[in-house]
This record gives structure tokens, sequence and C-alpha cells, in this order.
């Protein structure tokens, strides 16, 4: 088979055989179809699109191209879920999420990615944790996750092996953006998790991979249906991108704020309410509730009783960090040399943020990729985030940022105020939480 007649093929519109589907996997796996190639596929499905038979192929191939967990062995008192979103910006609700889900009764392998396009990764985040082992071997990552309930990890070598490699090299071709290639992304990796159960949380709005309602419901519902294919009972949350999650976007600032959020000082209420529905549904996802009231009642109760926390300082210590972080993170975690307050030209209601914009002022920082291989300073990014519908001024900056040099703060600050609109009115209430979807 020659991969230059499956890039014609899709390039024209035609749909690949399942034998072409696995040439072109076992290819991206074993690193004989070399990245021009692959670029060339990926930009062929981003044009002209998969039919849902060949994104089931490729999510299901993808999957087993490499090591599939099984944990029926492992001695589990409860289901084995998980959560995985889209990508945004400032979105830390895996670090909230995890430990609270394994409070709660659940059982977390979270295996994360890293920043894809204007979106930070959580696989990056969780390195800022010293000493933080993200990429343990199976036989310890499965003994965090029996002993403490949750393990957040990053994508392994034999975890999808192929999903690695088409997602770094999507990431730096413009071709995250297509329906077909990130419900393969994504399922391939839950799949290979072994999970009972998936909550996904679909990011909508600018700073969002799908910018509109119609395009999220488009990709909850393909996931949502590649998923049932596949055996994987999924639950969809669409939920609002059109701001920074919570009050900081940049690696080691985003894991401080989650650490603020687990010792209960800090709960901003856009986060928290992402955060408690994700895990409310994992729980009905999972059958461990079946009233939504309730299983918020008990992920809220997690987070209060201080047992989230408890748990995600033994999740740390299990994976060789730290043995104080969540209440020590300010000692540990890395911080940038300049900090500097950014304030709108003039004072008024932030009635609209360009999250995308606010996403590529923490790649202008250093903190995100522009090329495969970058390494990330981990320290820069921004805190002190205003909110839309918040009166900023020369008292309340739009934000602070956090960078490396007086130059790297010229250069975010151009892309923040370009992104921030702001006007003598308050804007209208928008909803974080915009639509819940579930397989029929
Ligand atoms: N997250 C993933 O894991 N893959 C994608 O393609 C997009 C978001």
């Amino acid at each position: 088979m020659l991969v230059n007649d499956i890039l014609r093929k899709k390039r024209d519109g035609g749909e690949l055989s399942a034998d072409e589907i696995s040439f072109f996997v076992d290819g991206l796996a074993d690193v004989s179809i070399p990245a021009e190639q692959v670029s060339a596929l990926a930009m062929a499905v981003f044009l002209n699109g998969m039919t849902s038979k060949e994104a089931g192929k490729l999510t299901m191939d993808m999957a087993n191209s490499g090591v599939v967990l099984n944990w029926r062995d492992a001695g589990l008192e409860g289901p084995v879920v998980d959560k995985h979103s889209t990508g945004g910006v400032g979105d830390k609700v895996s670090f909230l999420l995890a430990p609270i889900a394994a409070a709660c009764g659940c059982y977390v392998p979270m295996i994360s990615g890293r920043g894809l396009g204007h979106t930070g990764g959580t696989m990056d985040k969780v390195e800022s944790i010293p000493d933080y082992n993200a990429t343990p071997d199976f036989s310890l990552f499965r003994k965090v996750v029996q002993d403490v309930g949750c393990a957040i990890i990053g994508q392994t070598e034999e975890l999808a092996p192929a999903d690695r490699r088409f997602y770094a090299i999507r990431d730096i071709t413009s071709t995250v953006e297509s329906v077909p290639l990130i419900t393969a992304s994504i399922l391939s990796k839950k799949i290979a998790a072994g999970l009972d159960a998936l909550v996904m949380d679909i990011k909508v709005g600018s700073g969002a991979f799908m910018s509109s309602m119609d395009e999220a419901r488009e990709l909850a519902g393909s996931i949502i249906s590649t998923a049932a294919a596949a055996g994987l009972k999924t639950h969809a949350l669409i939920t609002d991108m059109n701001e920074c999650l919570g009050t900081t976007a940049g690696n080691a600032l985003e894991i401080a704020e989650s650490m603020r959020f687990l010792a209960g000082d800090e709960r901003e209420p856009r986060l928290n309410e992402v955060v408690m529905s994700l895990c409310a549904e994992m729980l009905v996802a999972s059958s461990l509730e079946k009233d939504r009231d309730k299983a918020l009642a008990r992920t809220d109760a997690a987070v209060t009783s201080g047992k989230a926390a408890a748990l995600f300082d033994r999740m740390v210590i299990g994976l060789g960090g730290p043995p104080d972080f969540v209440a020590s993170h300010r000692q540990y975690l890395p911080v940038a040399p300049v900090t500097v307050a950014i304030h709108a030209a003039e004072s008024g209601y932030l009635t609209a943020v360009d999250a995308f914009q606010a996403g590529n002022a923490i790649i202008e920082l250093g903190g995100g990729r522009r090329q495969l291989g970058d390494t990330l300073d981990l320290a820069v990014g921004l805190s002190d985030v205003a909110a839309v519908g918040e009166r900023v001024d020369d008292e309340r900056p739009l934000a602070v940022v956090h960078a490396s040099s007086e130059d790297a703060v010229a250069a975010a600050r151009g892309l923040l105020l370009e992104a921030c609109t702001v006007a003598a009115e308050p804007p209208a209430a928008r909803p974080v939480i915009c639509e819940t979807m579930t397989a029929n």
C-alpha cells in the first residue's frame, strides 16, 4: 500500500477503507510514515472530514496501537471513570476534579496531554510540581490509583502511541479543530485507559477549538456515539470558554490556584460551577448517584471536608513529589522574575474577551509551545485575571502578567489589550454550563 495513494484519496474527498486506516495508524506508531505525510493526511481530513465509520476505525486503531489497561483484576471498590476536556485557557479542572471524584468513590486514572495550539496542557502544568513523576511505569500508576483513588499522569510511550505522535504533529500544523480527529484523539486514549465511564467537557467559545454551539454539539454527538460503539458510556457537558476559566492562566500559576481551591481559600464561581457539575456528572455516568443534586452535594462536601485536598497530597507523594504540597505549594512552585499589572486604556466593564488571544499571550510569554519540542517556562502566565462583567480601572487591572523579562511583558500586554473589550455598561450574564448531552 502506498501512503501517497491514501493521501490522494482523502485529498479528493474519498472514504478510506479499514485497511488504509490501519496502514496509516501502524505507520504513525512505528514512525515509518514521515511527519510530512502525516501532516498532509491531517490537513486532508481537516478539509474533507471523515465518515463516522472512518472516525470509529481511526479511534480503535489508535487505542490499540499500544497498551490497553485493564482494571478488572485491580480489586477496586468503585467505578473507573475519567473526565476529558477539549481544551481551553486557564482550564485547571483536572487538578480539582480528580481528587474530588476520588473522594466520592470513583477511581480516576487520568492520562493527560500536553498543551495543544493556544490551550494549556494538564501534563505540562503538573510538571511544575517538583519531583512529580508524570510518566511513571504502569505498575506505579496502577498502585497510586488503587491506593489513593486518582493519579494524573501524562501520555506515556506505551499508551496510544499513534495518537501521541499525531497529536504533536496536528498541534503545529493548524489541524486540531476537526471533529473526527478530536474524537479519535480523545477516545483512543480513554479507551486505552480501560474506563467504565467518561465525562467530556466540550468547551465552546473564543478560547475553544469549537467556537459555536452547533460545532460543540456536533463534537459531543460524535464523541458520545463513537464511544458508545466502543462500549464506553459517555456523557458530555458543553461549557463556556469565552474567557479564562478561573483567575489564572499559565502552568505553575494554575497549579497554585488549584491548591487554593482545594484548601478552600479561593473558589472562583465559574471554575467552581464547572468542576462541581463535571464531578457530579461523573457520579451519575458511573451510576454512583442517580440524582444530580445529591451528586452535587457530595462533590461539594469532598472539598469542604478537606478530603479532596488530602487525596491530592497523597497522589503527589505517591508520584514522588513533596509531602505537603497543597498547604506549602508556594514554596515549591517556580516564580517568574517580572510581574506587571496590565490596566485597560479606559475604565469600565469588561464586556468580552478573545480567549484565543489570551492563550496566545501565554505562548508569547514562553508558557506554551510554538513548535514541536519547545521547552516551556512553567512560571510565566497571567494571574488576577478579571472576569467578564467585572469593573476594571486604574486600581483593578485586566490581569497581572508574570514574565521572564520586561520585553516579554510588552508583547503579552499588546495581545491582552487586544483581547479585552471594555465598555461603559456591564454585559448580560452568560451561563457557564451551556448544555448536558448523554446517549439516548
Ligand atoms: N484533546 C485531545 O486529546 N485531542 C485533541 O485532538 C483535542 C483535544
